[in-house]
């Protein structure tokens, strides 16, 4: 019987947020995996903010994704036919497989993922690239350490909740900024954060000045926009602001960038982006590092399922809405 593979493809390019119309879906036959290749059957797919920004017209540190192409998308399978003695049948495996039920790959575009260590789409989240994101943003870039006042925007979000709990596992005090009570109410009970700021309800400066009476020692911001510059107006001496991404600027055809940053010159602060990817040949050391933590109760894990590859238009929307907690994933 041939198996058929129902795949999204990028239709047109958005001006602000996604629509329905710039998708479109497609079904035909699986592809057949050619010599030295894998047929994986793709389990679940991750849902990135950095997904919006592939959709533009021009690359920034990736190329972009192209009209009519599947839109592209990190995501889990297992290998149920393979031309190659480098990798078996019923092998769980991670890789840029796309917005479809099977992809054809190379051994070397996929990564083995232990099902035995933790669920396999935990390997999109706290043990994939959010993850590496986190710990590597916070202690590479950041340099946080123990007694520092550790804020973080999107704190509720895939990178930022791993972001807050490494940093309390780390000895410092933590603010996270979420939207909403429900969510500010989960990072300090849940996670344990010292405090948290709703930023669609409450001044986030004053509530800086209240929460942090030492000001702000790193900023791992995923924002961007507004909240950055009022982080910017709370820093402490040398702060270490690490730019992980700007949410709030990704719909925004005019890119709003900080107004503030003469706060670095006054502080001696320094501001850093990065991109994960970098790190690439570091992320066992920090996915152990993680799992550890995990296994040993240090580490929550949350996750956002949505089930259906035909939800992927308004699934992808609710990173923007803010209507999940954790880790946003499409099971397939
Ligand atoms: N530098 C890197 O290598 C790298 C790698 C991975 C991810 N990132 C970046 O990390 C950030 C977080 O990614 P993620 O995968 O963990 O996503 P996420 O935080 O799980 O989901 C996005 C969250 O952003 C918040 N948000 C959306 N629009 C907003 C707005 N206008 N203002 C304030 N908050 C808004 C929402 O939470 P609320 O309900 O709290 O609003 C939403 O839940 C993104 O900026 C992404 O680009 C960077």
């Amino acid at each position: 019987m041939t198996m058929m593979n129902k795949q999204v493809r990028l239709a047109s390019r958005p001006d602000g947020l996604p629509t329905d119309s710039n998708w479109s879906f497609d079904e035909g036959p699986a592809p057949e995996p050619g010599e030295g290749e894998v047929l994986v059957k793709v389990s679940h797919i991750s849902l990135d903010p950095a997904m919006r920004a592939w959709m533009n017209e021009g690359a920034t540190y990736i190329e972009d994704v192209k009209v009519g192409d599947v839109m592209r998308a990190n995501a889990v399978g297992e290998v149920i036919a393979s031309n190659t003695p480098k990798l078996e049948v019923g092998a769980q495996v991670q890789g840029v497989l796309g917005v479809q039920q099977y992809a054809v790959a190379k051994p070397k575009e996929l990564l083995v993922v232990d099902a035995a260590l933790a669920p396999v789409q935990s390997y999109l989240g706290i043990l994939g690239w959010p993850g590496m994101t986190a710990y590597f943003g916070l202690l590479d870039i950041g340099k946080a350490k123990e007694g520092d006042t550790v804020v973080i925007s999107g704190a509720a979000g895939a990178v930022g909740s791993v972001t807050g709990q490494i940093a309390k596992l780390k000895g410092c005090r933590v603010v996270g900024i979420a939207g909403g009570p429900d969510k500010c109410k989960y990072l300090v009970e849940e996670l344990g954060f010292d405090g948290a700021i709703d930023y669609k309800n409450e001044n986030i400066r004053n509530r800086l000045g209240e929460l942090c009476p030492k000001r702000v020692d790193v900023f791992f911001d995923n924002v961007g926009g507004e909240i950055l510059d009022a982080v910017l107006s709370k820093v402490a001496m040398h702060a270490r602001i690490v730019i992980s991404g700007a949410i709030s600027q990704y719909n925004n055809p005019r890119f709003r960038g900080p107004n503030n940053y003469m706060a670095l010159l006054t502080y001696r602060a320094r501001m850093e982006g990065f991109v994960v990817f970098d790190y690439a040949a570091r992320c066992g050391e920090a996915a152990a590092e993680i799992a550890k933590w995990m296994s040993e109760g240090k580490l929550k894990n949350k996750e956002h399922i949505v089930k259906g590859i035909e939800s992927f238009p308004s699934a992808f929307l609710k990173l923007f809405s803010g209507e999940k907690l954790g880790k946003l994933i499409l099971e397939v």
